[in-house]
């Protein structure tokens, strides 16, 4: 990739955004809220709440001065309110410590709550024309795909090497900073976008990996699933001639008021088991086909058990358990793995 940053600096002077209001002068303060303000918060969202914001602290003393609740109420509607917390906080660390003059180095502004190595980058960009990186969302999906990283990049490994690539692109000029640090932002946002992005209109289109191979869709790397617990659990599928011995479940939980199999306990043996509930050990007992069942938090691996008895014993033990004719399974209330293991026996 050649002329990474000249591609995208010419691109934004034409088709970047220039008139967005924290552009209007190079005050850091006035850029400050509004990094933050887009930290997870759209652009034309943040527009008309910077404004009201602007209005009512229009520098960093009124803000510092300003009650918790009044700067709350100012905020109120941009939610993540750890960000508010954090942008008072960090007013008053400017008072204390930089006598009220916002500071516009990166290495000071990255002190500051709320503040972390990008965003201190992009306002130290803005403020002074500091020559920094940045490396937001917008910024990671622009490079994964230009240069054809693999790998999630919130992974450690990814991030590093994606934070040496984004240093290793700044333009030369640190006149130029401000511009093309505000095009990474804008091409992330309405060009390479997330999903359908306008490769037509990309200045990197003609050497982008991701582009050249088809493989937009796929990258960047999204994050890996997380792996769902596993859990084992021996189901007693116990027949009496026609019949078998379901377990009502209790009303809240999984399988909430259906018709189970009785559950038999990890650390039980079977035999002992079958004491214990049926009162007899009088039966055939055979292993039935395992399967495996995917709950939203975890996955069930199940081994059934038949055990046959001659005849159904006298008493059950659990009142919720009962007795049913498999020719009324249809219509009963199972849960799918339960009638999956009983359709599997007739
Ligand atoms: N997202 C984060 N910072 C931004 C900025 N300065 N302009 C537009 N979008 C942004």
């Amino acid at each position: 990739m050649t002329n990474f940053a000249q591609r995208l600096i010419t691109w934004q002077r034409t088709h970047g955004r220039h008139d967005l209001p924290w552009q209007a002068n190079r005050d850091p303060y006035r850029i400050w809220v509004a990094e933050i303000m887009l930290q997870q918060t759209q652009v034309a969202t943040v527009i008309p709440y910077y404004q009201r914001f602007m209005a009512r602290f229009p520098d960093v003393a009124s803000l510092a001065a300003a009650s918790a609740e009044a700067m709350i109420e100012s905020w109120s509607g941009l939610g993540y309110y750890a960000r508010a917390r954090n942008l008072h906080r960090a007013a008053h660390q400017v008072m204390a410590e930089y006598g009220g003059q916002f500071p516009t180095r990166a290495d000071d502004l990255i002190t500051l709550p709320g503040i972390g190595r990008s965003t201190a980058a992009a306002i130290a960009a803005f403020a002074s024309g500091e020559r920094k990186a940045i490396l937001d969302g917008n910024v990671k999906r622009v490079l994964c795909r230009a240069f054809g990283i693999e790998g999630f990049p919130g992974e450690r490994a990814v991030e590093t090497r994606l934070w040496a690539l984004a240093e290793s692109l700044l333009p030369a000029d640190a006149q130029e900073i401000g511009v093309y640090i505000q095009s990474q932002m804008d091409l992330g946002a309405t060009v390479c976008t997330r999903s359908r992005p306008a490769c037509s209109q990309c200045p990197l289109s003609n050497d982008c990996v991701a582009h050249l191979s088809g493989r937009s869709a796929e990258l960047p790397t999204p994050r890996p699933a997380k792996t769902v617990p596993r859990r084992h659990a021996r189901f007693a599928v116990v027949t009496a001639g026609k019949t078998v011995l379901l377990e009502r479940r209790p009303p809240s939980g999984i399988w909430g008021g259906l018709l189970a199999l009785p559950e038999i306990p990890p650390q039980t043996p079977l035999d002992q088991w079958l004491l214990t509930h049926l009162g007899t050990q009088d039966a055939h007992i055979q292993p039935l086909p395992p399967l495996t069942h995917t709950f939203t938090h975890f996955v069930l691996d199940i081994a059934p058990w038949h055990i046959e008895l001659p005849a159904p014993p006298h008493a059950i033990a659990e009142a919720a358990q009962c007795w049913l004719a498999f020719d009324q399974l249809d219509s009963a209330a199972l849960p799918t793995p339960v009638r999956k293991i009983l359709q599997g026996m007739s």
